[in-house]
């Protein structure tokens, strides 16, 4: 996840258990780009102990495929990815990431292209079309003939960017028809949820993103579910511990000039972890934080109490995280 998806929340993540496998922010990819630093620096520190898949975001087959060189020649990536489903008007502008999905033959070519220079997987990560579901099924034939070793659906189009119901329909007819694991993605904030999509899908693998910024724990969780075991519920203080702890790490890995902009960047992260909670009071505080002493003070005064912490984000009774309703059908 672009900006959020970072090594200071990577290192917050591993310590509460984290996921079985990172996928970076993509690297942007064009004639005359070179791999992010920052993103090869927070392969290279994870990547020891986890699988860390690089993602790229482009739509030049030549220099999709130089870039994947370089990013496996300096990190110590598991795989590379492509991004077929940003809905960023400036990227779909350059017809790259979601709007891929309007171009099959480009599609073809960029897996193609790659297959021969990646040693480790090779996955896509799509949406179900870019304007309507129905697009779907022409997607699947292309994608079961590709030269690759994954996929992961995000289940929404493009269009419908993050505030829709998923089309589970669509992630399980993958599952049913495609000769490679599938991921399932969308609106996945909690145990429940995951299981829902998991028997929904009967995916291979879930992939989680502003769920697991909003609850560091969700991975762990999920894990200990699907086992049987007891999962760790974490309380308000817990997750006031948490946002300190990523606002240090966010320090250490910033070079911020004022307190003012280390807070700016920490409302990135806050805006998932408090959404909806206190009927708004604590995103609302926070987002007129100028200082650290401020912004840790807030959730201090919020947050120092042993209540449990809502399992999901909810807000006028529906799912909500990070200012976009989350619909699971
Ligand atoms: C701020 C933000 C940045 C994102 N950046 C990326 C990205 O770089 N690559 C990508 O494949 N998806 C990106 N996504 C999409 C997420 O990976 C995911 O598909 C989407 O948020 C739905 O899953 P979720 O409900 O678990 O968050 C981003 C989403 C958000 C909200």
């Amino acid at each position: 996840m672009q900006d959020v998806s970072v090594l200071p929340l990577w290192r917050c993540l591993e310590r509460r258990g984290g996921p079985d496998l990172y996928v970076t922010e993509y690297f942007r990819v064009h004639r005359d780009s070179h791999p992010g630093k920052k993103i090869l620096r927070s392969i290279n520190e994870i990547g020891g102990h986890k699988p860390v898949i690089a993602q790229m975001i482009g739509n030049e087959p030549e220099h999709l495929v130089r870039s994947a060189i370089l990013i496996q020649e300096q990190s110590n990536c598991s795989g590379i990815d492509v991004n077929l489903g940003c809905p960023a008007p400036k990227v779909c502008g350059k017809a790259a990431g979601g709007a891929l999905l309007k171009n099959h033959d480009l599609i073809r070519e960029i897996a193609c292209s790659l297959r021969p220079v990646v040693s480790g997987s090779l996955t896509l990560k799509t949406r179900v079309g870019f304007e309507l579901e129905e697009e779907f099924d022409e997607l699947l034939r292309l994608f079961s003939e590709l030269p690759i070793d994954g996929l992961a659906i995000h289940g929404r189009t493009v269009r419908e960017k993050y505030q829709s119901n998923v089309h589970t329909a669509c992630i399980a007819r993958a599952v049913a028809t495609l000769p490679f694991p599938v991921t399932a993605n969308g609106s996945i904030v909690s145990v429940d949820t995951a299981q829902a999509m998991l028997s929904a899908t009967r995916a291979d693998g879930l992939m989680i993103g502003r769920g697991g910024i909003r609850n560091p724990w969700l991975f762990a969780q999920i894990r200990d579910s699907l086992a049987g075991a007891q999962w760790f519920p974490p309380t308000f203080r817990d997750v006031a511990d948490y946002l300190e702890e990523l606002l240090e790490e966010v320090d250490t890995e910033g070079d911020f000039e004022a307190d003012s902009q280390l807070v700016n960047r920490m409302k990135k992260f806050a805006n998932y972890i408090a959404a909806g909670l206190f009927e708004g009071a604590l995103t609302g505080q926070l987002r007129r934080a100028t200082s650290r002493e401020e912004f840790l003070r807030i959730t201090r005064d919020l947050l120092d109490s042993d209540e449990p912490f809502p399992l999901e984000p909810v807000e006028d009774g529906k799912l909500f995280c990070g200012g976009n309703a989350l619909l699971v059908s």
